[in-house]
């Protein structure tokens, strides 16, 4: 899911008026989603915030009383606590990842103790590597099994980046498509899941075989296993059975190349046998084929008894944005592991982004986007493929991450246009909120509900789209207000309009779909007709100070609105990592990415790039633009913002270029993220006629 701040602060600060800066909206806390223990009394967040006074982070860990929402910070879990997992069948005891260790630089150690009593806390394991995402399950006799993920080197051996040899030279040779990723060169090492035993006879110690990986068994033709599947995989990426007797994880499909498709398989092995080899419950061979359940797998859960698992997967073997569908197969004790396998409500025309178990093992709650917003929705595993699943939770935040508790209940950590984070416990007929980032920091405070509005107008395709409207701080309906128009991704005092058009997920798979082959179509013709509405119907919208921002595919429009009538409408366009020459598009390593959007390859097809080539306009580009592009996008190359750039410069356009040295496809760095929000804001403000000088610190020839 997507950063809170990469969407919404710059909409916020947009609106916001004059009452609040940059810096004051980018240091206001970050919280994590709130994970409760088993007894569902408490629940567990790490909060971590910037100072641009100090010039440094800082973070802790707190405790959330889910009876009455009251928070207390644990002191005794320091920042050099990176992780913490409850421990089943007990109220307060965890065991935590200490992101150091003593004895092994690069290592890290985990520690079993009860919360409540930190003179309890004992190393009960010294690993050495930078390893995360521990998952742990208690087993009858006290065992605690877990799990627990880190770098490894080809032949399975644990990877230390702080005693690992450098070699002399730094050239990079490869064999192989997918060179590098995101903002990462691939290396000779792959991600890996290891388990290990902390025995309850012996005081908990990890055992004397240590951590055992359980990749290295895996067979593959050509693209050899990893997980977590980077750059975004997580724990989430695998399970360990809550009776502790078997483990799932995914990986890519090994017998295809990676650069060209995003399919993955799930795999289930017996924890307690690191010598057998891992089983695909989903790929070739298994009944998933059979149905045309080809491509990426997500989210493998074990059922409360352990005896099934759901899992997400979807059809298509090159299409990322497919609809994943929810699936349950029976857990087997002998090989192939998997069966009985099952789709649950398939027709159901919602992508299912995560999904858990409720306690009783019949049902599923899973996350979608629908109609805009993040929303669960009930699940029962034997629905039919015509089941139309019910909303759990209502329009008015996003659901960043949920928990369900030992009654049913559950605790989700939510997100909104007006609130970075809120906790509440939702149950069928209740909503109990316990905690809103609005009650507590000064520069969300007063925003609500109230500041956001919708509507809807008939796009391209003949069907609604949806387009959000955030209204300025002291917004007066009898006044006027610049416009920020922004595609996907305002300012001062600004009425932001953020429309949802055609490749939009939550209004149904038709939609998202139809934006194949048709980039700078049918979504530019939305765009169009929702500044047709904004003119007709929006009379407290001054359309002669309108600017329009873009980032990813949103920088991509930006570059092709600058190029086509809507671009003489703005008084500044702003495109952030935006792709300009769609002739280049092989320079990205997602290849399955281009080779479907552009509906195939450069050489059969090549009229389906030229088309939708914003560079084949140039002779129109006369808007001043602002880019911003960064040196380690890999997902789409910074030589894309050059580009673009140079072409406005040699044509006269007025132009900046902002590029960071170490930033990625998303600005991450407080100090970074200032400069970025500074520039831009000083940017439209400058253009739309709010005023201000543009920064006098841009470097010239
Ligand atoms: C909330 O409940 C906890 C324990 O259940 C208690 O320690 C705390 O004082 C309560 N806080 C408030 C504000 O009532
Ligand atoms: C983490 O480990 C370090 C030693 O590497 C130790 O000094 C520190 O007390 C530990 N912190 C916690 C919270 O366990
Ligand atoms: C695995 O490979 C690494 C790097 O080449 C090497 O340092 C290590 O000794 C190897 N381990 C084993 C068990 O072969
Ligand atoms: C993996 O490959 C080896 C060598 O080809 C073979 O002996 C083994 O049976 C294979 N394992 C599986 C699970 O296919
Ligand atoms: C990747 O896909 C392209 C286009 O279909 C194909 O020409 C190429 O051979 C594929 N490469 C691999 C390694 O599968
Ligand atoms: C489902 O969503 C609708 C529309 O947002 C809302 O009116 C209804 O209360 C929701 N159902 C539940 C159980 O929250
Ligand atoms: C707009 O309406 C408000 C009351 O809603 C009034 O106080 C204000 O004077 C009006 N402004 C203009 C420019 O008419
Ligand atoms: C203005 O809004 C009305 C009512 O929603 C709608 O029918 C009309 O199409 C809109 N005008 C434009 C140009 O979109
Ligand atoms: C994509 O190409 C296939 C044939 O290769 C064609 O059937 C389909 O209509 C194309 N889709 C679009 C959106 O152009
Ligand atoms: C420039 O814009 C005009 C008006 O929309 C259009 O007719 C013309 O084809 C465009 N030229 C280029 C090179 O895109």
């Amino acid at each position: 899911m997507v950063n809170w701040l990469s969407i919404f602060a710059i909409a916020l600060l947009c609106a916001r008026g004059w009452a609040i800066t940059p810096e004051q909206m980018l240091s206001a806390p970050r919280r994590s989603g709130a994970v409760p223990n088993p007894t569902g009394e408490y629940a567990i967040f790490s909060a971590s915030s910037y100072s641009f006074e100090k010039r440094a982070s800082s973070s802790s860990w707190n405790l959330l009383h889910l009876k009455n929402g009251s928070i207390q910070t644990l002191d005794a879990l320091t920042e050099d606590v990176s992780e913490v997992v409850w421990i089943s069948g007990s109220k307060s005891e965890v065991i935590y990842v200490n992101a150091t260790n003593e004895e092994i630089p690069g290592g890290v150690t985990l520690w079993l103790g009860d919360l409540f009593e930190p003179s309890s806390f004992k190393l009960v394991a010294s690993l050495p590597g930078a390893f995360s995402g521990l998952k742990v399950s208690k087993t009858h006799s006290g065992d605690l099994k877990f799990l627990i993920n880190a770098l490894a080197y080809p032949n399975g051996t644990i990877y230390n980046a702080e005693t690992a040899s450098t070699p002399k030279g730094t050239g990079r040779l490869y064999s192989d498509t997918f060179v590098r990723h995101w903002d990462f060169w691939l290396t000779p090492e792959r991600y890996a899941l290891f388990s290990g035993t902390l025995k309850s006879k012996e005081n908990h110690a990890l055992s004397q075989d240590g951590v055992q990986n359980r990749l290295t068994n895996l067979n593959y033709t050509v693209t050899r296993p990893e997980t977590p599947v980077q750059p975004f995989g997580d724990e989430g990426d695998y399970d360990l059975s809550p009776d502790g007797k078997w483990v799932a994880f995914l990986s890519k499909a090994p017998e295809l190349a990676k650069a060209n498709y995003t399919a993955s398989y799930i795999y289930l092995v017996p924890f307690d046998s690191p010598e057998v080899a891992p089983i695909a419950i989903n790929g070739p061979g298994t009944p998933a084929q059979g149905i045309g359940a080809l491509g990426a797998s997500a989210g493998p859960r074990f059922s409360p008894d352990s005896s099934k698992i759901a899992f997400l997967q979807q059809d298509g073997i090159s299409y990322e944005s497919d609809k994943s569908k929810v699936y349950v197969a029976a857990v087997r004790h002998s090989a192939p592991y998997g069966g009985g396998w099952s789709a649950i409500a398939g027709d159901w025309d919602r992508s299912v982004d995560s999904l858990a178990w409720n306690p009783d093992g019949k049902s599923l709650l899973v996350s979608a986007s629908d109609l805009g917003e993040e929303k669960l929705f009930t699940l029962p595993i034997d629905a039919p493929s015509d089941y139309e699943p019910r909303n759990f939770t209502t329009a008015g935040t996003n659901v960043a991450d949920f928990h369900v508790l030992p009654d049913s209940s559950v605790l989700v950590s939510g997100n909104s246009i007006w609130s970075s984070r809120d906790f509440y416990i939702k149950s069928e007929k209740t909503t109990k909120y316990l905690f809103s980032a609005t009650t507590t920091d000064p520069e969300l405070e007063g925003l609500s509900s109230d500041d956001v509005e919708q509507f809807y107008f008939i796009g391209a395709l003949g069907i609604p789209i949806q387009s959000w409207i955030i209204k300025p701080k002291g917004f007066q309906a009898n006044a006027t207000y610049p416009l920020a128009f922004i595609v996907h991704g305002g300012p001062q005092g600004y009425v932001v309009i953020a429309p949802n058009p055609t490749g939009s997920s939550g209004w149904g798979q038709f939609l998202q779909d139809s934006i194949q082959n048709q980039w700078g179509g049918h979504p530019y013709d939305d765009l169009v007709k929702a500044w047709d509405y904004i003119e007709a119907n929006l009379t407290y919208i001054d359309t002669d100070r309108a600017v329009e921002l873009g980032a990813s595919y949103g920088g991509y429009m930006t570059n092709w609105i600058q190029g086509h009538d809507l671009g003489r409408k703005f008084k500044a366009l702003v495109a952030h990592d935006g792709l300009v020459s769609t002739l280049g598009a092989y320079a990205t390593e997602e290849l399955w990415f281009t080779q479907h959007e552009y509906n195939g390859t450069l050489w059969d097809n090549r009229e389906n790039y030229e088309r939708w080539d914003p560079a084949a306009h140039i002779k129109n580009f006369s808007t001043p633009q602002f880019i911003i592009h960064s040196s380690e996008d890999y997902r789409l190359p910074e030589t894309e913002g050059i580009t673009m750039f140079n072409y406005l410069q040699s044509r006269g356009v007025p132009s900046r270029f902002l590029s960071f040295p170490n930033e990625n496809h998303w600005v991450l760095k407080p100090e970074n993220s200032l400069q970025w929000h500074e520039n831009v804001l000083g940017w439209i403000n400058h253009y739309s006629g709010i005023g201000g000088p543009l920064s006098d610190d841009a470097i010239g020839s």
